[in-house]
């Protein structure tokens, strides 16, 4: 018999970051994420009945075949959690709602929106709900930080004693005490340089295992987990930015301490974050930035502020993107089911 599922799934931008593995893709601390809105990658995977497994991949309309050894390795991975993977012929179509050019990464997005797809098939096989937890470490095993991007709003991965369900396998939801001022929250992605990565985020990670500094580090990224629960609950919008800086700066800071040193901030990108400061200076207004392993800024801000810091935006921050191309995108709900 034929099946089909198509999801979309959104990326994910980290206040606490991931930096750092062990085993197999676990996380050496924990971390949370905002679940982001426009960011999305829609994927369609049709099955049919073959005696071996076989796949086809189109993106964007278009045949990659140069895709197709990411996606057998993702199969591999996770071929202890579906037990349809070896016997059937795979049609997977997929598109991303954000430029290539734009210096998202779409492995969060991707792999959990195949993740999604495959899990509601096995539930249509079975006649079972989707299990979200299994979903979230299958999307994990494609690439870490996806595992966040299957729950609305903030998604918690990596066991923590404040947080009675999480654990190293999978995320979990954070929706219980957190203030209405965070399900407003924007994340405006600057795009300073659209160059790929000079490092990969796999080999930064690995570059964790030598760093001086790892475990510190873990301590820190744990306390601060402690920390974000406190202020996620109060609502303290000037704490929640002050967290989310340190924790972009640390991670920057980790790369250019790690043996080899590498920097993948751009002189672009610092100019930013010095107009961010000065104008929060001036104005007091919670405007803060957060970073992932690339040079574009992800400024963060709440809706109440929306039309100041949009006019800011524009007078003084978009001399900085060479494109002009700023991606505006903003808290939401997760993946949705399309067909
Ligand atoms: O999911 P990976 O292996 O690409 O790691 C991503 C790590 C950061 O984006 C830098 C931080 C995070 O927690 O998302």
């Amino acid at each position: 018999m034929k099946f089909s599922a198509q999801y979309t799934c959104p990326s994910n931008i980290a206040i606490v970051k991931y930096w750092g593995k062990y085993g197999n893709q676990l996380p050496k601390n924990t971390s949370i994420s905002f679940t982001l809105t426009n960011a999305v990658s829609n994927t369609k995977i049709t099955i049919e009945p073959s005696e071996s497994r076989s796949i086809k991949f189109s993106f964007e309309g278009k045949e990659k075949e140069s895709f197709l050894p990411k996606i057998e390795n993702f199969f591999n991975k996770i071929s202890g959690h579906i037990d349809f993977l070896n016997n059937h012929h795979f049609i997977i179509e997929s598109s991303n709602s954000f430029p290539h050019s734009s210096g998202i990464a779409s492995s969060a997005s991707g792999m959990a929106a195949m993740a999604m797809c495959l899990c509601d098939i096995e539930s249509q096989m079975k006649g079972t709900p989707i299990d979200m937890n299994k979903a979230s470490v299958m999307a994990r095993l494609g690439s870490g930080s996806a595992c966040r991007s299957l729950f609305p709003k903030l998604a918690l991965w990596g066991n923590h004693p404040d947080y009675m369900k999480s654990s190293n396998e999978y995320a979990v939801p954070v929706s219980n005490d957190v203030h209405s001022v965070f399900d407003t929250y924007h994340d405006d992605i600057l795009i300073v340089s659209s160059n790929e990565k000079s490092v990969s985020s796999t080999a930064g990670h690995a570059l964790m295992d030598g760093n001086p500094y790892a475990e510190a580090r873990y301590e820190q990224a744990n306390n601060h987990i402690s920390k974000l629960k406190g202020i996620l609950k109060n609502g303290d919008v000037h704490e929640f930015g002050v967290l989310a800086e340190l924790e972009a700066m640390t991670l920057h800071a980790l790369m250019m301490c790690s043996q080899p040193s590498y920097v993948l901030l751009e002189p672009n990108t610092l100019k930013v974050i010095s107009a961010i400061r000065s104008f929060r200076e001036d104005t007091k207004l919670p405007i803060y930035f957060t970073l992932d392993a690339g040079p574009n800024i992800h400024i963060l801000y709440p809706d109440n502020i929306a039309l100041q810091v949009q006019d800011f935006i524009n007078k003084d921050l978009m001399i900085y993107s060479p494109q002009q191309l700023i991606i505006q995108d903003k808290v939401g709900m997760g993946p949705q089911k399309i067909g």
